[in-house]
């Protein structure tokens, strides 16, 4: 394999800080502002909390031994799964021959996915020139597979993204979204912001966009994330356990229950991940649950007709909905985030909580028939703007559920027609 000083310009990989030559002006854009923005947060006012300690934590084994209810169904949810140290138990998509080939927009570039005894790489090829090619390994896996899966991978303590995702509606290979098409680009840096909604904890080495400690990252969204910091929690319990002595006082417990927050405060701690991509004005990982986000956060109201930010912005979108807006839902209205996710259908159980079937503006029409498919039509599935891939081509968008809740004539009169026929 050739060194990365020998690999021709149809790459775009770091040397150091610097891009080598070619295109790239967008990447370079990135690299060079990401220092100022996060320079700014270092220089904005004192976070109420510092990161906390490694040794604040208790970790996911210590909690399921006294909250198995919870635990047991947790491992295997979404967030429990949603990143991994990238092994071949994690990495979702196929290394088979045939199947483990991108093509992208220029015939002569392609990713090949190989395997070896130090483990998984993507492989950068110039087809005109096969000699001419470059490698970089499978670190990190990102997301449990729902919708796809996205690599990260070391270059010393510097953390970046790798150029080829996994896609699940067809199980493909694809250029990572956001990546341009016909080329090949090694240089995406990883900046704190992802790692903070991605994984439980990590320490970033400021002020370098993409420099972290490569021991001690907790991998997945565990239970302290949505919780705060336990081991104190764990230490009070095991004590109390053992003088078999009264239960502690609610005050005592040294852990947050977010349903005992107000409304606000509950939401807060889900739009930490769920209200799509908006700059961080502290560090990472100094927000606790209970404090207010927009001392850490930029967040913007969501404007009605928005396109589905990053990833969904699910709270800007709900806070539009009517529903929303008349009572006092927050998410756990209708997640329980400890449980595996629910089908759609089984959601309609809880619009029907706080609304009677019968006013629906459709029911004397379709009867029994909109039972359980309230959010067909009033949460219907759109096409993301923000999560879009350029693949050999072709535009692959994700479907994500819209969470704003209202009344979409063009999508009901299309699921009216196909209730209708059966
Ligand atoms: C030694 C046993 C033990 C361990 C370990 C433990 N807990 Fe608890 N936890 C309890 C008990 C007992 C309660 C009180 C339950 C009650 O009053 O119903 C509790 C209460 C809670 C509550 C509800 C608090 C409230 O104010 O309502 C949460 C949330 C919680 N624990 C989370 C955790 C997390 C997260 C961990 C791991 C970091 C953990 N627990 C580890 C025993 C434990
Ligand atoms: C603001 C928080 C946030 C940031 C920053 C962020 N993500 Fe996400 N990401 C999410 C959320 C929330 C979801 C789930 C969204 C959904 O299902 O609609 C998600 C979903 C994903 C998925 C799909 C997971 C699946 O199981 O289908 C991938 C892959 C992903 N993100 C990769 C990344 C990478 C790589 C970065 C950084 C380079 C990043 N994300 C930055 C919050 C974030
Ligand atoms: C994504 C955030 C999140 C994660 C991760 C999470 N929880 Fe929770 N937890 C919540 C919320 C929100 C509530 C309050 C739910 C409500 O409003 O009833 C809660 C409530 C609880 C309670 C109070 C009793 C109850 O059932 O309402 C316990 C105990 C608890 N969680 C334990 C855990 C444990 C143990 C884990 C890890 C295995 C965990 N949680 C992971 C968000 C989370
Ligand atoms: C630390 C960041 C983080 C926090 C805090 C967080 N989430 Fe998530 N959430 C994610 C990411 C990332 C995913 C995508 C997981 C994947 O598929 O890889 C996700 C996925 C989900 C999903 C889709 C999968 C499923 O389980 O159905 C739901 C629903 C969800 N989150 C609800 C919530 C709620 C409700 C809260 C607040 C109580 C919350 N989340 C807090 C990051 C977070
Ligand atoms: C916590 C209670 C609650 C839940 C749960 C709830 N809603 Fe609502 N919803 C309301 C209230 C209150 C209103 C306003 C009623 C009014 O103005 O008469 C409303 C309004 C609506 C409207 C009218 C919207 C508009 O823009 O005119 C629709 C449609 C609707 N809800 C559908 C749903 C569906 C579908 C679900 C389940 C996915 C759901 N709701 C869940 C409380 C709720
Ligand atoms: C009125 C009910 C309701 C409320 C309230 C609600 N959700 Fe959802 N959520 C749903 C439904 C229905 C789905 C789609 C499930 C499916 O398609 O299988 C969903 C899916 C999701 C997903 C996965 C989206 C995707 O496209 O992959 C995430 C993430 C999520 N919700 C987060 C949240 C967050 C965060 C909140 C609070 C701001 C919230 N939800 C409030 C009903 C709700
Ligand atoms: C086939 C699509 C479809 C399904 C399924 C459906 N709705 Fe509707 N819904 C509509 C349409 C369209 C309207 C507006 C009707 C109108 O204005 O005449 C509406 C109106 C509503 C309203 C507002 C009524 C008002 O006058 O403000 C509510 C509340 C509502 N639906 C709740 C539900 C619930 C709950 C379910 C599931 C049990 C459901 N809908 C299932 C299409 C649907």
């Amino acid at each position: 394999m050739k060194s990365r000083d020998q690999i021709s310009d149809s790459f775009r990989v770091k040397t150091g800080n610097k891009l080598r030559a070619g295109g790239g002006i967008l990447l370079l854009a990135c690299v060079a502002l990401a220092p100022i923005v996060l320079s700014q947060a270092l220089a904005a006012p004192v976070s109420t909390h510092d990161q906390p300690k490694p040794s604040a934590y208790a970790g996911d084994v210590a909690c399921a031994q006294c909250h198995r209810k919870q635990a047991v169904t947790y491992a295997f949810t979404p967030h429990a799964r949603d990143s991994a140290p990238a092994s071949a138990g994690h990495i979702l998509g196929s290394f088979l021959p045939g199947r483990d080939l991108l093509h992208t927009s220029d015939h002569n570039l392609v990713i090949k996915m190989t395997s070896s005894p130090d483990g998984f790489y993507q492989n950068a090829v110039n087809l005109s020139d096969p000699q001419n090619h470059l490698s970089e390994r499978f670190d990190i896996a990102i997301g449990s597979g729902r919708h796809g899966q996205s690599y990260l991978y070391w270059n010393d303590d510097q953390l970046y993204e790798l150029p080829a995702s996994y896609w699940a509606p067809d199980h493909s290979w694809i250029i990572s979204p956001g990546f341009p098409d016909g080329q090949v680009h090694f240089d995406r840096p990883v900046e704190p912001r992802c790692l903070e909604c991605h994984t439980s904890y990590f320490s970033w080495i400021a002020p370098d966009p993409n420099r972290f400690a490569k021991t001690g990252i907790v991998y997945g969204i565990n239970c302290e994330r949505c919780h705060g910091p336990g081991a104190d929690h764990v230490a009070r319990e095991r004590a109390a356990t053992s003088r078999q002595g009264p239960r502690l006082a609610p005050a005592d417990l040294a852990i947050v229950n977010p349903a005992h927050l107000s409304r606000a405060r509950q939401l807060d701690l889900c739009s930490l991940c769920h209200a799509g991509a908006v700059d961080s004005r502290l560090p990472p990982l100094t927000f606790q649950v209970g404090d207010h986000l927009e001392d850490y956060l930029a967040i913007q109201p969501a404007a009605p007709g928005d396109a589905v930010d990053v990833h969904g912005n699910q709270v800007g979108a709900l806070e539009l909905s009517k529903c929303f807006n008349s009572s006092n839902m927050t998410c756990s209205t209708c997640h329980d985030v400890h449980e595996r996710p629910a089908s759609a259908e089984s959601y309609s159980r809880r619009c029907l909580t706080c609304h009677q079937m019968q006013t629906c503006g459709k029911y004397p029409v379709l009867g029994q028939a909109i039972r359980t498919k309230c959010v067909s039509c009033h949460m219907p599935l759109g096409e993301s703007d923000k999560i879009v891939s350029n693949t050999g081509g072709h535009t692959l968008r994700m479907l994500a559920r819209s969470h704003q809740i209202a009344i979409y004539p063009t999508v009901s009169a299309r699921i009216e027609r196909s209730l209708a026929e059966k």
